[in-house]
């Protein structure tokens, strides 16, 4: 009896023992950190990844360790989403605790967090994407169609007239259209804020939003050290940044609040929050902020979706062709596109999100930081990890068939593939509650510029001054989050003689 209830008390120890290895290794495997390339001390997987194509990088880890790689930047804890479904599942269906965004000192100081796209998950972005979401919902950027027709019929006549000043001219009509939104003025009139002035801010702040840019990002104690230290440049260019960051946030609405005192001045988000009926004083702050959010959002991505454009009109000239015969036989060639004919033009609709997948303006998104610590596919995601979906890889499906290479708009049509390619709008813009609210305006304005070009321009490789093609392959700069071709050289040149007669009669009252 002794000798039984002895084995029993040592047959169950023994279990119990089993069954706390077995919980111990079971709770470990659980916290287990998703696969990664193995990190090298205090630089972590710096040297690995692509200082300009990190996306193609991840895409090549994929195949090692699978659709989740976790990542460490100098410190930081990155995770690459490489899947649709993973990303569906975290930053839509777990949106509560993926919707936030990375913080860095730098940006902080300069007050960038105050940026809508950059500003943390709380009260403040709440209430701009609210009052960014009055301006730019589906149904309300239908009134700005006459604008960006008529911008885009300036277009055409300025690079009828100068082509040779492609890039110039391009920009300046994706700046002019969503200036006029957010503050109802043209971008390159006397005394306004220029259109340089923006651009150098931009490239300020998006350096401050990309981690290991500043140094004392990766070692924030260093905002410590005093301003006499040696070497010590941290707070002179905080400071400056700072005071760039709040001049192109307020000069621009001075602008307006004057042409408001002097009576006469176009309807814009800004003067709409600024006039009588206007928004409580919380928000009145608050404007100035997200009018710039808009701004600064809203230009370099449509543009550089544009200069995709360019390039795959001067690689793909059979494309084109079959692009400008639906807008011939559909629109005529008596009179330029409007969005009235949107919904009759297959074709161009296909090509335009060709473009958007082509080549994805954000391929790795905008990061996100996770708030909470969370477990996902049995494996453990810690607090703070910055989680960026590859949007680029998902561009690279090949459901359809065909080489993502190929610049190929009949990817997307049902009459010529069996399985039709994922389709753009679902990756390019985000994902969740942080998803570009400014997508309609985006694809309206793309599908202005577009038609409107390929139905009266024709775009080709360079040729030297004996007709002979130049070289073309022109080099992607990643600008902050954004990658697009940049600077390149394009023949462009009037389809025929009536092309130019319309865009002349069309433009001859609008100076
Ligand atoms: C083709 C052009 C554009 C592309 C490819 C694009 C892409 C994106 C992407 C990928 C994001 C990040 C979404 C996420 O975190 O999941 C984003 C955010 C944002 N976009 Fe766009 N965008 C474009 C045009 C515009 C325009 C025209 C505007 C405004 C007028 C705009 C305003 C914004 C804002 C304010 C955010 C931040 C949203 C937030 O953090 O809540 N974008 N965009």
């Amino acid at each position: 009896m002794a000798l039984s209830a002895l084995g029993y008390t040592v047959g169950a120890t023994f279990a119990l023992v089993i069954w706390v290895i077995g919980y111990r290794s079971r709770e470990n495997k659980s916290r287990s950190l998703p696969p990664g390339p193995p990190p090298k001390p205090f630089i972590g997987n710096y040297f690995d990844v692509s200082k300009t194509e990190a996306w193609k990088t991840f895409s090549q880890w994929r195949e090692l360790y699978g659709n989740l790689v976790y990542v460490n930047y100098l410190g930081s804890k990155l995770l690459i989403l490489n899947d649709m479904e993973s990303i569906r599942e975290l930053l839509e269906k777990r949106s509560q605790k993926y919707s936030d965004r990375s913080s860095f000192v730098m940006a902080k100081y300069m007050g960038i967090e105050k940026n809508v796209a950059f500003a943390p998950y709380g009260p403040h972005w709440r209430q701009g994407r609210k009052l960014i979401h009055g301006t730019l919902n589906q149904e309300v950027v239908q009134k700005y169609y006459s604008m960006q027709e008529d911008i885009s019929a300036k277009l055409l006549r300025n690079l009828v007239e100068q082509p040779s000043e492609v890039m110039k001219h391009l920009h300046t009509a994706t700046a002019q259209i969503i200036a006029s939104v957010t503050y109802g003025f043209s971008i390159d009139a006397p005394g306004n804020t220029s259109l340089d002035e923006f651009a150098e801010t931009e490239r300020m702040v998006l350096k401050g939003v990309v981690p290991g840019a500043y140094f004392v990002d990766m070692i924030p104690k260093l905002w410590y050290l005093p301003s006499w230290f040696p070497f010590n440049s941290i707070h002179r260019t905080a400071e400056r940044g700072r005071q760039r960051v709040s001049d192109i946030v307020h000069g621009p609405i001075k602008q307006v609040k004057l042409e408001m005192k002097q009576g006469a001045y176009p309807a814009s988000f800004v003067s709409d929050f600024l006039g009588e009926h206007g928004s409580d004083e919380a928000q009145r702050q608050q404007v100035p902020w997200v009018a710039w959010s808009m701004f600064e959002a809203g230009n370099d991505t449509v543009t550089g979706t544009m200069l995709v454009f360019m390039h795959a009109m001067a690689c793909f000239p059979e494309v084109q062709a079959r692009m400008r015969e639906e807008i011939h036989r559909v629109v005529g060639t008596d009179r330029l596109p409007s969005f009235d004919d949107r919904e009759r033009l297959p074709y161009i609709n296909a090509a335009i999100k060709e473009v958007y997948r082509w080549n994805p303006n954000t391929p790795l998104g905008v990061p996100r930081k996770l708030q909470d610590a969370d477990v996902y596919g049995g494996y453990y995601i810690p607090k703070d990890t910055i989680i960026l979906p590859n949007a680029w890889l998902l561009s690279r499906d090949q459901d359809s068939g065909i080489d993502p290479g190929v610049f190929a708009p009949e990817r997307f049509l049902e009459s010529h593939v069996k399985k039709t390619a994922l389709d753009p709008h679902g990756y390019a813009f985000g994902f969740g509650r942080r998803m570009c609210p400014g997508r309609f305006l985006a694809d309206n304005s793309a599908f202005i510029l577009i038609t409107s070009m390929v139905a009266t321009l024709r775009i080709s490789k360079p040729k030297d001054s004996c007709g002979v093609e130049k070289p073309f392959d022109p080099p992607y700069i990643l600008e902050g989050l954004s990658s697009f071709p940049y600077p390149f050289e394009v023949d462009i040149g009037p389809v025929s003689d009536e092309a130019v007669a319309v865009v002349k009669e069309k433009t001859t009252f609008m100076d």
